[in-house]
């Protein structure tokens, strides 16, 4: 059994698809009752569980071998996530494979790399076998703007500079591996995307895509704190977001990692490819 957190997240639901589609048994862990029914509709064992709540997640983690754990960015998340790895230790689990962030280390510099650091160093001390897959930015994060470039014809480029964005399915397919796969302890996979793109060039994909011409529109730091406010995000997170943004600018989100081809022996997903398989959300219903 392979217990999945986060299983109604970005990761963890393609995640989910390709376990149950490789025969696993999977049980997925959501925080909210109302998901639940989904979930079994899908084919797993279900169990509701809080990060918030050690108890809930000891249930959870009961009669598994394996453990998937991620965390939305949060201000709590390095407690949510020791509380995970804590819960899974008590309750038997041999191997924990944990989504953090690429360049998370002990030297990281920034505090995303810095608190997904210290989740690392506390699953490694863990004694649990461990796996860690390390993503940069998901493509998936362009679906947060679909409405607005459907509607508006606008890209809002709040990076100023080239990324090599990953897509979250190329993520939960390094995990499916890492999960079910031989001489997976103590690894760590750093993920990117196959290139580096800029805000014009992810412009130009749209543009391509949709057969309308989207435009790159830069967004300050201000406006991109306001946005995230107004998504509710905290303070010290949203801090943490514009720090490692503003490394964009200067270069040095565009480097391409090449894990993903050599692990699963094909290429990354590209955002073109990306784009193209939800392109119905990037153009207005008519
Ligand atoms: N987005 C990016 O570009 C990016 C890039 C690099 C790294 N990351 C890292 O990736 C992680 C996010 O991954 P993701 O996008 O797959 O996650 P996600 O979709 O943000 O969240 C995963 C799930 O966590 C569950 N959850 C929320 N609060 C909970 C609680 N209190 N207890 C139990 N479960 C709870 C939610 O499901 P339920 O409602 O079903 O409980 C949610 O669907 C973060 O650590 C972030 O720092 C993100």
């Amino acid at each position: 059994m392979i217990v999945i957190f986060g299983a109604t997240g970005t990761i963890a639901t393609p995640l989910i698809q390709t376990l149950l589609a490789m025969g696993e048994k999977v049980r997925a862990v959501t925080s909210d009752p109302a998901k639940v029914a989904g979930l079994r509709a899908k084919g797993c064992d279900v169990a509701v569980a809080d990060f918030t709540d050690p108890a809930s997640l000891i249930q959870a983690c009961t009669g598994a071998d394996k453990a998937f754990l991620v965390t939305p960015a949060d201000a709590d998340m390095t407690q949510w996530k020791a509380n995970a790895i804590e819960a899974a230790k008590q309750a038997g689990v041999r191997h924990v494979v944990m989504s953090t962030g690429l360049g998370a280390s002990p030297k990281a510099g920034l505090a995303l790399g810095q608190w997904h650091s210290q989740s690392q160093e506390l699953l490694k001390a863990s004694g649990m076998d461990w796996t860690l897959v390390q993503p940069t930015y998901f493509m998936q994060n362009l679906l947060w703007q679909a409405d607005n470039i459907a509607a508006n014809n606008v890209y809002l480029d709040d990076l100023g500079g080239p990324v090599s964005w990953v897509d979250a399915r190329d993520i939960a397919d390094v995990a499916a591996l890492a999960l079910t796969g031989e001489n997976q302890n103590e690894k760590a996979y750093g993920l990117t995307g196959p290139e580096g793109l800029s805000g014009e060039q992810i412009a130009d994909l749209l543009t391509t895509v949709t057969g309308r011409k989207i435009d790159a529109q830069p967004v300050s730091l201000e406006q991109s704190r306001a946005a995230m406010g107004a998504g509710g995000m905290a303070p010290v997170v949203i801090d943490a977001m514009l720090e490692l943004s503003a490394l964009a600018p200067k270069g040095y989100l565009g480097a391409v990692d090449p894990t993903i081809q050599s692990v699963l022996g094909r290429p990354a997903r590209s955002f073109e490819q990306f784009i193209r398989d939800n392109a119905g959300a990037f153009s207005a219903a008519s």
